[in-house]
C-alpha cells in the first residue's frame, strides 16, 4: 500500500502585537534558540513528516532560510514562502505551494511544546475523520459576555475544549475550503483552520488531546512559563 505523505505547514508571519517584543516572537531565543526551532525541529525528527513549508513574514524568506532552515539544518523545509495579513492569507499561501500530499499539518511557529506523541495521535484521528484539531479540556469555567461585559451564559465546562495546532486535514478538503473562503471574501470571524473547514464545508471536527504544555506563546507571560518548561521547571 502507499504511504501517505504528510505535509507540515509551520506558521511564522505573525507581528507578535500581543507580545509587544522589538522582534516577532517566533525569532526570540528559548533556551539560546529562535521559538521557531522548536516546532521545526518536531516535525523534522517525526518520521511521519514528509515535507515542511515555512510560511514566514513578507521580506523575511531570506533571514528564515539562512538563520533557521539552513543554520539548523532543517532537510525537511522544501520552501519558505512569505505570509499575509491575517493567519489565514498565511495559511492559504502555505497551502497553495503544496503540490502533492495526502495530509497537511497546519501548526502555530509560536507553539514550541509540539511533541511526536501529538502528532501520531493527530494523524491517527484524520486518517480516520479526514479533519481534526489537537486542543484540551478547559480547565476555567467560560462565562459568555454581552458588550458591556454582563455574563450571559454559562456553557457546561465538559463540553468546551480550548484548542491548539496542530489542525490535521486531508489535503483535498483544506485546500477547497481555503479556496472557497477567499473566494467568498467573508473571513472576518475566522480564527483557526478548522472553522473553514466547518463553515465551508460541514465537515465534522475531531478533536485530538494535545497537552496542556502544548501553549501559544502570545504575552510576555507565556515567554516565562515557555522559559520554565525549558528548564525542566
Ligand atoms: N501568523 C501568521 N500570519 C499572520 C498572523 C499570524 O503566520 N498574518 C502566525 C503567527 O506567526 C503564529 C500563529 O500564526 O505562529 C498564531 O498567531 P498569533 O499567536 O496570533 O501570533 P501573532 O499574530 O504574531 O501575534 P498577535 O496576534 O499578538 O499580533
Ligand atoms: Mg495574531
Amino acid at each position: 500500500m502507499k504511504k501517505d505523505r504528510c505535509t507540515a505547514i509551520v506558521l511564522a508571519a505573525g507581528k507578535g502585537k500581543r507580545m509587544g517584543s522589538e522582534i516577532q516572537k517566533q525569532y526570540l531565543l528559548l533556551n539560546g534558540r529562535p521559538m521557531l526551532y522548536y516546532s521545526l525541529d518536531a516535525f523534522q525528527k517525526c518520521e511521519r513528516i514528509n515535507e515542511i513549508i515555512l510560511v514566514a513574514g513578507a521580506g523575511e524568506e531570506e533571514y528564515c532560510q539562512r538563520e533557521i532552515v539552513e543554520k539548523y539544518r532543517f532537510s525537511k523545509v522544501v520552501s519558505v514562502v512569505p505570509g499575509g495579513r491575517e493567519r489565514y492569507h498565511s495559511v492559504a499561501n502555505g497551502l497553495h505551494a503544496i503540490t502533492d500530499c495526502d495530509y497537511v499539518f497546519i501548526h502555530d511557529g509560536a507553539r514550541p511544546f509540539l511533541t511526536e506523541d501529538i502528532i501520531e495521535r493527530a494523524y491517527a484521528a484524520v486518517i480516520e475523520y479526514q479533519a481534526c484539531v489537537v486542543g484540551m479540556p478547559v480547565k476555567d469555567t467560560i462565562k459568555v459576555v454581552d458588550r458591556q461585559s454582563f455574563a450571559v451564559d454559562t456553557p457546561e465546562r465538559n463540553a468546551l475544549w480550548q484548542v491548539q495546532t496542530p489542525q490535521v486535514f486531508s489535503y483535498e478538503l483544506i485546500r477547497k475550503a481555503y479556496d472557497l473562503l477567499l473566494e467568498q471574501g467573508d473571513e472576518a470571524a475566522v480564527t483557526d483552520d478548522a472553522m473553514v473547514a466547518e463553515l465551508l464545508l460541514g465537515s465534522k471536527v475531531k478533536l485530538v488531546e494535545g497537552s496542556y504544555r502544548n501553549i501559544k506563546v502570545t504575552t510576555p507571560e507565556d515567554l516565562k512559563i515557555a522559559e520554565a518548561f525549558c528548564s525542566g521547571n
